[in-house]
């Protein structure tokens, strides 16, 4: 972006800059000001800044539509972009009603044991040896064994299902012909992967994977609607809540003075991941509506058909909505953050990642003295992650 006599041009701001994405908070702050609804020239889009026009444009299926993808780029079809990610009702009622049942509470809390032992068994190694790194050892490890046994799915794809989704995200922030794969590209390999997966029957008997290839058997959904079900609630659920992870260790660990008042009040631990989640929103800089029609967001007319980013990370620190937002406290309340969405497309799998990071935070302190940066992060190059790579942790053992 370009500053003229004292004013911004917001024009040209590229909020998938590598040095914007270090750091995105000050601009952040300089556009909710300035240019709350500001038009990005180079990408053709309009990024959303402020709190309440975020939640706004998400409660607005009608008019903020998320048929052409939630990405950077229009989706060739629903299926590529993502069957529930990329529909408006009714379609979309109809596919995530197909798998709500699996999202009940109490379908929920009773992964709880089978969580708590996936991170002794991260956390004991790590608290015997007095140091960790966090990404490879807890936060990579424990979500993506909790959604593999979920799925049912074999340890031997893995590696290749992560890479994809990773891909995914950060090919859904790239402009057509710029240096990622595209969706369509990446997409394409998760999902012939999931789909052989399916055609060999490779999966447990009444796990996710199994019951969304039954509803599909009974015509609940149909057969490209499956395959996208099955890749999509995959790619949701993994790198969102491995970032969560690093984000949630990194402000604890950057932040002394609330890890203290953490493991004096440990009963503080949900409301210490809620603030995580909002200090640092893993998805950002944020997920993309197209508008059905003429409309006006903050004050500025955008035309139909147009391009709309909701800025997650740039809500959850609007000074409008949270009191000292560039702040961390764990005992922030209330804490009505976005990084979950709004509305009808509002996160399933959030009881899921929340359960991880109660669980992971809660053994953390009740095991650990303190914990403290033990070298240089790394962060993700990743276009629509907000996480770390490597993130190297004294953990003192009590
Ligand atoms: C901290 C971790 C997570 C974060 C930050 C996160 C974030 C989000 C966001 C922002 C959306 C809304 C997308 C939109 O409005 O276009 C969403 C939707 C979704 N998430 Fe998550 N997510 C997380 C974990 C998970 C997990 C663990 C699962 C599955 C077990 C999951 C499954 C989904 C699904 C299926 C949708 C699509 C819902 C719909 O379109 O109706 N997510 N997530």
């Amino acid at each position: 972006m370009t500053t003229t006599s004292g004013r911004t041009d917001w024009s040209t701001f590229d909020p998938f800059a590598p040095g914007q994405r270090d750091d995105p908070y000050p601009a952040f702050a300089a556009l909710r000001d300035e240019a709350p609804c500001a038009h990005l020239d180079r990408y053709g889009v309009w990024l959303v800044s402020r709190y309440d026009d975020v939640t706004a444009v998400l409660r607005d299926w009608e008019t903020f539509s998320s048929a052409q993808g939630a990405g950077l780029e229009p989706v060739g079809t629903p299926e590529e972009g993502g069957v529930i990610l990329s529909t408006d009702p009714p379609e979309h009622t109809r596919v995530r009603r197909a798998v709500a049942r699996d999202f009940t509470p109490k379908a929920i809390a009773a992964l709880e044991p089978r969580v708590r032992e996936l991170v002794r068994d991260a956390l004991g190694p790590a608290l015997a040896e007095g140091g960790v790194d966090w990404v490879a050892q807890v936060a990579q490890p424990v979500p993506t064994t909790v959604m593999a046994e979920l799925m049912g799915y074999p340890d031997r794809h893995r590696e290749e299902y992560c890479r994809w989704a990773a891909t995914i995200f950060d090919s859904m922030g790239c402009p057509a012909g710029g240096e990622s794969a595209t969706l369509g590209e990446a997409t394409g390999g998760l999902f012939g992967l999931v789909a052989r997966i399916a055609a060999d029957g490779e999966y447990a008997p009444d796990g996710w994977a199994d019951r969304i290839v039954q509803a599909g058997g009974r015509g609940e959904l149909g057969q490209s609607e499956v395959v996208s079900l099955l890749g999509g609630i995959l790619v949701a659920a993994m790198d969102t809540t491995v970032n969560m992870l690093g984000n949630l260790a990194h402000a604890l660990a950057t932040h002394p003075e609330q890890w203290a008042r953490l493991v004096e009040r440990p009963e503080l631990v949900p409301a210490a991941v809620e603030e995580s989640l909002r200090f640092e929103a893993p998805v950002q800089p944020g997920f993309f509506r197209v508008t059905t029609t003429d409309t006006t967001v903050a004050g500025v007319a955008v035309p139909a058909g147009a391009r709309v980013m909701v800025a997650f990370g740039s809500a959850n620190r609007d000074p409008r909505r949270f009191a000292d937002p560039d702040l961390f406290l764990v005992d922030r309340e209330p804490n009505d953050h976005v990084s979950f969405g709004r509305g009808v497309h509002f996160c399933l799998g959030a009881p899921v990642a929340r359960l991880i990071g109660r669980v992971v935070l809660g053994e953390l302190v009740t095991s650990a003295s303190g914990i403290g940066l033990a070298g240089s992060p790394a962060r993700k190059a990743n276009r629509m992650l907000r996480g770390f790579d490597r993130l190297p942790l004294t953990v003192r053992a009590r």
